[in-house]
């Protein structure tokens, strides 16, 4: 069953929110899907503690250096997907679930300096794939830009971003929906059931980015 690694050696660039955001449109869709959480902060743990939903998300937490080999390997004969959330620093932990991911997402900010961060992880997942004795699949993920008001600059950096290395078309705009994931410990579908936040926005950049994401899976195991 596919994994899913998503990591960057920046904190705050969006990995978590990414991972929900998949989780729940994997959900969403009547698959299933392990949320592995390997960031010593615990944040998918702490959102799984309050999170009263029925939908079809394990999660897996801690999950460390020593421990996420064996993890992805026992989560991927559970469920349809696996998901690892690593923490944002370079580490063994990155490197060594990179080895076992059919992709690995690196969400990256509309930022000249993130890029520098960027590339450190895309060489990180370069040399992982050295050890594995295989090129592991990437992409970047441009992240909490603005769906309308895109300055000149803003869009310079992301049309040289796309340049320097693989990027899925859409992007995960900056939206009260993906903020309110945290906020209420919910779902976007069961944000949107409950109606207290705009989330049909959300949900089709959550379909479209699960699309695509599908669509490198299908091409990557011919
Ligand atoms: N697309 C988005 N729209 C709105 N808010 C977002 C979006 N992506 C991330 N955020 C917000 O930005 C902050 C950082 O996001 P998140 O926690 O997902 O990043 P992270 O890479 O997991 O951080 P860390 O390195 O600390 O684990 C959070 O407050 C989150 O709600
Ligand atoms: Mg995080």
């Amino acid at each position: 069953m596919p994994t899913i690694v998503i990591g960057s050696t920046k904190g705050g660039c969006g990995k978590t929110t990414l991972s929900l955001v998949l989780a729940s449109e994997i959900s969403a869709a009547g698959s299933t899907v392990a949320l592995l959480d390997a960031d010593r902060e615990g944040s998918l743990a702490n959102w799984a503690r309050d999170w009263t939903g029925s939908e079809a998300i394990s999660i897996k937490a801690p999950v460390n250096e020593d421990s996420v080999m064996d993890d992805i390997a026992d989560a991927s004969g559970k469920a349809a997907f696996v998901i690892v959330d690593v923490e944002g620093t370079a580490n063994m932990t990155l490197t060594k679930a990179a080895t076992m991911a059919d992709l690995v997402l690196i969400p990256q900010k509309a930022s000249a300096l993130d890029w520098e961060r960027t590339a450190k992880t895309v060489k990180g997942i370069t040399d992982a794939g050295r050890m594995a004795g295989r090129a592991i699949p990437f992409r970047v993920v441009v992240t909490q830009t603005s769906q309308v008001a895109r300055s000149k600059p803003m869009q310079s950096i992301i049309s040289s971003l796309r340049a320097k290395a693989p990027t899925l078309t859409q992007e995960l705009f900056d939206l009260e929906a993906f903020r309110s994931i945290f906020l209420y410990r919910k779902t976007l579908s069961e944000l949107e059931r409950e109606g207290n936040v705009k989330t049909s926005t959300a949900r089709a950049v959550a379909k479209q980015l699960l699309s695509e994401i599908i669509d490198i899976l299908k091409e990557n195991s011919k």
